[in-house]
């Protein structure tokens, strides 16, 4: 990854731009406005989850097939954005569509065991390389009973995350993620702050905030933690962060952070609900070849239906065989889910998969990177397996801190105008990375740096 100086952007251009992209995205989506007239009437903000508002109004949605997605007015665009990383099996793929209609015809929804949910983990089990596995219904389900399991396991209730890491949206984790850069307190000593209303101070106290990328201060403060009386129970991280673009774990610091939690009797939870059969078919966990005490999946794992996955080793999960933990809920291996998962990890995300994604990633970071390079933009190009973004920033992200002090916001979104207006589906928000799929042709990707050229080439002009 190399850097090149910042290139002196024109602030006015980057905002006459933006003004010109956004109305040229308004008029080419009526039936969107319409749509959402419609929608606010019944849907709170015109959506079913506060991560799909837009302003003036979201993109409405009608279908999607293989690379592609179509809004409501018919628009085609090549998905980048891939249900936050959920869909690297492509849209309707044949397999998982065979599948699903298959468990249709033989009942979807007992609350009882079948023979999809034992095959899903036993294969999750070889993948991962742990031993003992429940399923949940999603991501926010995953990281709740992990971190239940932990408390449990260890009889202490205090957490620990990496400042900025969003892991779904219970009150033990909707902590230290998007607030007031003014208000986090220093490194050493983050204050634990609380993501939205609606969160006991009580609860947020109990999680408490580290950089990530720094094994030394998470030691630190492990070992205050002790002092104060109230150690913690577990760490909980992703192992590459991939929700501030996509931060890469520096050489040595997983490996550190796992040593040192073993050292000090504390549960390291890696939640894989983005990594986890996405950049590897075992994720994060077989790519930099660090186990955890726990890790947590969800999104890729139900080829586009809702599932999650809690998998651990056999000391984490005592309390839950020998029935002290309840991890239960209704719909965990739904039918309907085990069936897609199933179909997804045996005949969609296979060996042959992870290679072409792994090519196709290749191509489109060093198109982006060679972009950057030629119009000496500031920022680059980073990703691992399905998941990359291009970070506009003058100086490598390695934080939640680094991201705050250089990311050009201003920038992120006009790139998202960008590629919304050249049939380039991304997703909305200036934290987010794109996600490839096993039907993305190179084709697809070449369509990708075209548009982000456009884009520095107007901006250099
Ligand atoms: C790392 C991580 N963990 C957990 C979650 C929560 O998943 P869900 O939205 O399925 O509840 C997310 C969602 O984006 C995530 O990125």
């Amino acid at each position: 990854m190399s850097i090149r100086a910042t290139a002196e952007l024109d602030r006015a251009r980057i905002a006459e731009l933006t003004e010109r992209e956004q109305r040229r995205l308004d008029e080419s989506t009526p039936g969107s406005s319409a749509m959402f007239e419609r929608a606010r009437q019944a849907l709170a903000g015109g959506v079913a989850s506060a991560y799909q508002e837009r302003q003036p109004w979201p993109i409405y949605l009608e279908r999607g097939k293989g690379s592609r997605v179509w809004d409501v007015d018919g628009v085609e665009r090549i998905d980048f954005h891939n249900a936050f990383g959920s869909m690297p099996q492509g849209h309707a793929h044949p397999a998982i569509t065979r599948a699903v209609e298959r468990r249709l015809e033989l009942g979807t929804h007992f609350a009882a065991p079948t023979e999809d949910a034992v095959f899903v983990a036993e294969e999750l089990q070889r993948r991962f390389g742990l031993p003992r596995w429940r399923f949940v219904n999603s991501g926010t389900e995953a990281t709740m009973d992990a971190i239940r399991i932990a408390r449990a396991q260890t009889g202490r209730d205090t957490i620990i995350k990496i400042f900025g890491s969003y892991h779904g949206h219970h009150d033990y984790v909707m902590v230290s993620i998007g607030v007031p850069y003014e208000q986090i307190g220093d490194r050493e000593n983050y204050v634990s702050l609380r993501y939205g209303g609606g969160i006991p101070e009580a609860v947020a106290d109990l999680t408490v905030a580290v950089p990530f990328n720094d094994a030394d201060a998470m030691e630190r403060r492990i070992e205050r933690l002790f002092e104060e009386g109230r150690p913690p129970a577990c760490v909980l991280m992703e192992p590459a962060m991939m929700n501030l673009g996509v931060i890469l774990p520096e050489p040595g610091y997983l490996e550190a952070v796992r040593e040192l939690t073993k050292r000090l009797g504390v549960l390291l939870i890696f939640d894989e609900v983005k990594t986890g059969l996405c950049i590897a078919a075992g994720g994060a966990t077989e790519r930099f070849g660090v186990t955890p005490d726990i890790v947590t999946l969800a999104k890729a794992l139900g080829g586009g239906l809702a599932t999650g996955a809690i998998g651990g080793t056999d000391e984490a999960f005592e309390t839950v065989e020998k029935g002290e933990v309840y991890q239960v809920g209704t719909f965990n291996g739904n039918p309907l889910a085990m069936a897609a998962a199933r179909a997804s990890l045996s005949e969609v995300l296979t060996p042959e998969a992870y290679e072409l994604i792994e090519a196709r990633e290749d191509r489109l970071l060093r198109g982006c990177q060679d972009v950057i390079d030629r119009h000496s933009l500031p920022g680059y190009a980073v990703g691992l397996g399905a998941k990359g973004c291009v970070t506009f920033s003058p100086e490598p992200v390695v934080d939640y801190e680094s991201f705050k002090v250089n990311q050009d916001g201003a920038l992120a979104d006009l790139a998202w105008l960008y590629n919304m207006n050249r049939r380039i589906y991304m997703t909305p928000g200036r934290e987010e990375e794109w996600t490839l799929t096993v039907a993305h042709s190179e084709e697809d990707c070449d369509a990708f740096v075209a548009a982000f050229d456009e884009l520095a080439a107007d901006l250099t002009a």
